[in-house]
């Protein structure tokens, strides 16, 4: 189809949309709940069970009927869809077409994570996990390495923190106890900033340490300052042959990577065709298998792969993905909610907010569309979050008061995991009661008689009333996993990276790119170079003033430091 009628039918599409939501905007969530007895059944689906169909392996469950939405909207959304042409660009994706135009290049990172793919992408990406599992086995085995820091920025360190975090405690239970001994501990490391360094190798004996730094360029500032510093900090306790052996490297500029001394049996690689925050699936996430195991490693790959398999060969109105993008732009787009929460209720997942943070505002936080025009309208929302029941008692306040509803994602696993098992009906029992309470709310007929129950006086129910009374109608999406375990946090994490995907396709971004970082980055040289004193090209008056106050402080403290030394 040529490009004006597809636009065309894309604008169409759009504005149905507005106009559906004068409708929609006139019922409450409550009333379409107590008008539907079947609308949890209707607006809900459970999918993706594994290839190998282990019994064990449940899959995902989503909930999506907490959206002010009806059948009418999905088919609306759905026709949104199909104008973006969302089955034209999944095939793209998966075929490995220049889906990220510019910078020509591929987002293959599905193949890393299908291990029968016999594509030339495949077979690389099963060379590397042979030569990781040879690594991660010979380290492990080895038992001379207690800990691992992981150095990294953004999409080099967010995903296998998260992961790691997520499965660590796999570590203490019937899982993998039995290799317990074999196990080094992870830190990770990714700030320019001395004092997280101090706190990463806190404790920790050089002689039995090792870095492994993740850089697809290998020339993130903040990366190889720590790469370095970690280098010194090595030196002083090993002696200048043992350094190089403490180090592994992950990147796609190997002879950068060999250059800082990283021998060439600890560099792998990583390729133009993976992005940073799609990179988890790669040798990105040796430092999870080394503390896992590389068995762990692959099941969390057999998850996403599940998840990839079903986002690519489902129907669009049977797709997770598709729908939790299309509910994504419903609410952002046409109900004008700019902001996301995201909240597990699960503490093993506290670092999911910030990796969905860099892969939905990185990819999709973008002003223009793939062909340089200006987007017509907004594209990522703000996304936040902190784990329930942590969030209830921070920003749940606003969430179900403010006069700016925001959507919640609501995420959790059924079984317990590590510890007293007696707690986690008590944290489900909160999410489902946070999401009813956010749909139905209070009004003022069910809070005034909230409070004549507990005997308030005519006078205290009449000031209290305003401030009892909750709006509700606020839309909530619920995504329930059966356990923690790698397998369905592979789902999990590909069933975000699709749906970024999709959003991005419906919005007309291209979501592989992340030209907004670099301004700052560039700046950030001059500015170093203004600290210390020295001339740099015509900046702000703010810019110049802040640096003056810091070399002056920089300089009080020198001084305060030579005046205490002791003459010698
Ligand atoms: O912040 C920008 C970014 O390029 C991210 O996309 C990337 O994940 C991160 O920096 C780290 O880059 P590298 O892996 O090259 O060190």
């Amino acid at each position: 189809m040529s490009p004006r009628p597809a636009l065309r039918r894309l604008d169409a599409a759009w504005r149905a949309l507005e106009r559906h939501r004068a409708r929609i905007a006139r019922v409450p969530l409550r009333d379409l709940f107590d008008a539907d007895s079947k609308r949890f059944a209707r607006f809900s689906l459970a999918v993706v069970r594994s290839a190998r169909a282990r019994p064990r392996h449940d899959g995902i469950f989503l909930d999506y009927s907490k959206n002010r939405i009806t059948a009418e909207t999905v088919e609306r959304l759905l026709a949104l869809a199909r104008a973006a042409d969302v089955a034209g660009w999944r095939r793209r994706l998966f075929a490995g077409a220049p889906v990220n135009a510019s910078e020509n290049r591929a987002a293959l990172h599905p193949a890393l994570r299908d291990r029968s793919s016999r594509s030339n992408v495949g077979s690389m990406a099963r060379a590397t996990l042979a030569r990781m599992r040879e690594f991660v086995e010979s380290t492990r085995s080895g038992e001379k390495f207690t800990h691992v820091v992981h150095i990294g920025i953004g999409g080099s360190l967010l995903g296998p923190e998260l992961a790691c975090e997520a499965l660590a405690l796999l570590d203490d239970s019937k899982i993998v106890v039995r290799s317990a001994r074999a196990s080094p501990r992870v830190r990770f490391l990714s700030n320019v900033d001395g004092a997280d360094f101090a706190r990463a190798v806190r404790g920790l004996d050089p002689a039995r340490t090792l870095f492994v730094v993740v850089s697809k360029t290998f020339t993130t500032a903040e990366t190889l300052a720590n790469a370095y510093a970690a280098r010194e900090w090595l030196a002083a306790g090993l002696s200048k042959s043992a350094v190089s052996r403490h180090f592994a490297a992950v990147t796609a500029a190997r002879a950068r990577a060999e250059e800082f001394g990283i021998p060439k049996r600890a560099v792998f690689d990583l390729w133009d065709w993976v992005g940073g925050r799609f990179s988890l699936w790669s040798a990105a996430g040796l430092s999870c298998a080394l503390v896992l195991g590389q068995d762990r490693f692959e099941e969390m790959l057999e998850g996403a792969h599940a998840l990839d398999t079903h986002f690519r060969t489902a129907p669009l109105g049977r797709n997770l993905p598709v729908l939790l993008a299309l509910i994504g732009v419903w609410n952002t787009n046409i109900l004008g909610f700019r902001a996301r929460a995201v909240v597990p209720y699960d503490s093993r997942l506290k670092r999911l907010p910030a990796y969905l943070q860099q892969l939905e505002m990185e990819s999709n936080g973008k002003s223009v569309t793939r062909e340089g025009r200006p987007v017509s309208r907004a594209s990522a929302p703000v996304v936040f979050g902190t784990p329930g029941t942590d969030a209830q008692h921070a920003f749940f306040q606003f969430l179900h008061q403010s006069p700016n509803p925001v959507p919640v994602d609501f995420i959790a696993a059924v079984e317990p995991g590590p510890g007293p098992g007696t707690q986690r009906p008590i944290l489900l029992a909160n999410m489902l009661a946070q999401s009813e309470a956010l749909m139905r709310g209070r009004n003022a007929a069910e809070a005034r008689s909230a409070m004549e129950a507990e005997r308030l006086s005519p006078s205290e129910i009449r000031r209290l009333l305003p401030h009892r009374v909750f709006p509700g109608n606020r839309p909530s999406t619920t995504i329930l996993l059966r356990r923690l375990d790698p397998f369905h946090l592979g789902l999990l994490l590909a069933l975000y990276e699709h749906k970024t995907f999709v959003e991005g396709v419906l919005w007309g971004v291209n979501s592989f790119d992340q030209w907004g970082v670099e301004l700052g980055k560039q700046l950030a040289g001059g500015t170093a170079r203004l600290l210390k004193g020295g001339k740099v090209a015509a900046r702000d008056s703010s810019t110049v003033g802040l640096a003056r106050r810091i070399r002056a402080w920089r300089g009080r403290r020198r001084r305060a430091l030579g005046a205490r030394k002791p003459a010698s």
